[in-house]
């Protein structure tokens, strides 16, 4: 059962401070002049209709989301239809593969911009665009900070991608592909080919990478329409669902129905709880951590593995699974994935959701459509599919998605030692990507199947907004043997594309002074899966000598800042595993202002 909400009145809405406000009348009709230069009438402005406003996240830049562009017209007829009018602006671009020097940059400087629009204009609610994988925590941390009813519309996959009968992933065919290409297997011409066969229409990435897990965790969190996150961009149901989207969030405000309302504990934990049986991306737990302080809901990498890892794997969609995008749709979408939880008492179902309902009553009837795609909860893919929170004398946290952990890996690693949960191997480390890609190939590195490879200085601090450079690829040499991948561990990010079990999101990072500064290659790691820890076998009076001497030298070096952006975003930074958000900024709360 749902509570009944206070109705708000339309002398009670918010934009009629902007446009009908008689003891201001001067800024008043400024207001009301230049938008009726827009053919906008009186009426509509005065009428006491609320004002949504549109924040259109595509754009030629941001070609995931570019379709949202045709896509607001439903979303328009919708707001339309049942009395709002619309206001379309754009959210600054973030286009994950292009932008450098990386995407993670723009996160926090789209939600600021988004923060100051919906602080600052006469809307009374907003319809979130969002596709490309920044651009949904972006908007939604957004909305937690200014507490005005929005509700999120996700532009949703590409079509499945195919070269002949095999399905190809976004993302994920790149992993696989650069594998072959530096084994001399494939030529340049030909890897180009098979990754454009990965994107066949428009729609963002069709794996559960980043993009995809991020939409359907806002529609787990309850700020989407049930079912909507994961419909192919282009099909029908995608402008049903805008114009259903335009609709109701105009009832959302004659609800009153606020982000406050929805982004409760219980939602952030059932967002939580999704992502493992989504075989989600890892970097869903920096993002949702973020939006959860945003909201004012203390969250951190332990509530993931305690409320995630032992949630089994449902979802057989790659990088963890086979299929892709339309196949997940067709079997039921996130509701079908959440409806086994549910009905496995693994969730929340008395959150209220945007739709007004409750999160129960949007499952109910909702069962898998195929069992091959969307698993039932007695017979998952992979038991215990969730992240683990590391801790050592290297970091204070660093995630690690066991979901993806190979039966080849598992043998080589894993299942012949001593502890069958525990490893140790000699370690090569990496100052960043350049140097990586610079030196991996060098003999003397010595690097063989049981070597660790470490990339640091790639936090958000070192690479301005944290690099996705963690899931290194073993040297050719290895490759061309039939290693296909290396344990890895970094203070960067990686892919939610790559099906890499790297141990990443290390905080602190070495670029503020985090322990992994005091690495050197040689050194040997214990990684210990059972214990959740990863200790460096080097005594304390060693790694005091080298404290010391990083210190002497200045601490660890990274590259200057390139732009002002830069400079105040390595300023305020917190770390990956506090959701990379800015310093101060959480504090803010319910900031739409009258
Ligand atoms: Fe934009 Fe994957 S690159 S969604
Ligand atoms: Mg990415």
């Amino acid at each position: 059962m749902t509570t009944p909400r206070p109705r708000m009145t339309p002398d009670r809405l918010r934009s009629r401070d902007w446009f009908d406000n008689p003891g201001h009348p001067g800024t008043t009709a400024l207001c009301i002049e230049r938008y009726m230069n827009q053919g906008i009438t009186l009426e509509e402005l005065t009428s006491g209709r609320p004002i949504i406003g549109i924040c259109q996240s595509g754009s030629d830049l941001t070609p995931c989301n570019r379709h949202h562009v045709e896509l607001v017209q439903r979303v328009k007829d919708g707001i339309r239809a049942a009395g709002g009018v619309p206001f379309e602006f754009p959210l600054h671009p973030i286009h994950e593969n292009v932008r450098r020097p990386t995407a993670a940059l723009d996160r926090n400087l789209a939600y600021l911009g988004l923060v100051e629009v919906l602080h600052g204009y006469p809307l009374d609610g907003v319809v979130l665009t969002t596709g490309c994988d920044k651009t949904t925590p972006a908007s939604l941390m957004a909305a937690a900070t200014v507490n005005i009813p929005a509700i999120v519309l996700s532009g949703g996959p590409m079509l499945n991608g195919w070269r002949g009968a095999e399905r190809v992933g976004s993302g994920t065919i790149v992993w696989e592909m650069r594998k072959r290409l530096a084994a001399g297997e494939i030529d340049y011409p030909e890897f180009l080919s098979r990754i454009a066969d990965s994107a066949p229409s428009v729609g963002h990435c069709n794996t559960m990478g980043t993009a995809s897990t991020m939409n359907s965790l806002a529609e787990a969190l309850g700020m989407s329409l049930p079912g909507s996150a994961m419909i192919p961009g282009p099909y029908k149901e995608r402008g049903a669902v805008a114009y259903a989207t335009g609709e109701r969030v105009v009832d959302m405000v004659w609800e009153d129905l606020r982000p406050s309302d929805i982004l409760t504990r219980e939602a952030f934990e059932n967002a939580v709880v999704t992502c493992s049986a989504l075989g989600g991306s890892s970097n869903a737990p920096v993002h949702i951590n973020a939006i959860a302080r945003h909201a004012g809901v203390a969250f951190d990498n332990d509530d993931w593995q305690r409320l995630g890892h032992e949630i089994p794997l449902l979802t057989n969609v790659m990088p963890a699974g086979a299929y892709l995008g339309e196949e997940f749709h067709r079997a039921g979408g996130v509701p079908a994935v959440m409806h086994e939880l549910l009905e496995a008492g693994r969730l929340h179902g008395d959150v209220v959701t945007a739709n007004g309902a409750t999160l129960a009553d949007n499952l109910s009837g909702r069962m898998t459509r195929d069992e091959a795609v969307i698993c039932r909860y007695a017979n998952p893919l992979v038991e215990h599919a969730g992240f683990l929170n590391l801790k050592g004398n290297l970091f204070d946290s660093a995630l690690m998605k066991t979901s993806v952990i190979a039966r080849e890996f598992r043998e080589r690693f894993l299942e012949d030692a001593e502890d069958p949960n525990a490893f140790e191997g000699r370690v090569v480390v990496f100052d960043g990507a350049e140097d990586y890609h610079a030196r991996i190939d060098d003999p003397e590195l010595a690097i063989d199947e049981r070597t660790i490879l470490v990339m640091r200085g790639a936090g958000p601090v070192g690479h301005p907004g944290g690099a996705e450079v963690v899931n290194m690829q073993p040297p050719a040499a290895l490759l061309r043997q039939g290693i296909e991948s290396l344990p890895c561990l970094g203070d960067g990010r990686q892919s939610g594309t790559s099906g890499s079990p790297s141990i990443l999101n290390a905080s602190p990072e070495a670029a503020t002074g985090g322990p992994l500064a005091l690495l050197q290659s040689g050194d040997h790691l214990r990684v210990d899966l059972g214990r959740c820890e990863v200790r460096l076998q080097v005594d304390d009076a060693e790694l005091a000598v080298r404290r010391e001497r990083l210190e002497a030298a200045g601490g660890y070096a990274y590259p200057a800042d390139q732009t002002p952006w830069q400079q105040i975003q390595r300023s305020l930074v917190e770390p990956l595993a506090d959701g990379m958000t800015l310093r101060d900024a959480t504090t803010y709360r319910d900031v739409a202002r009258r």
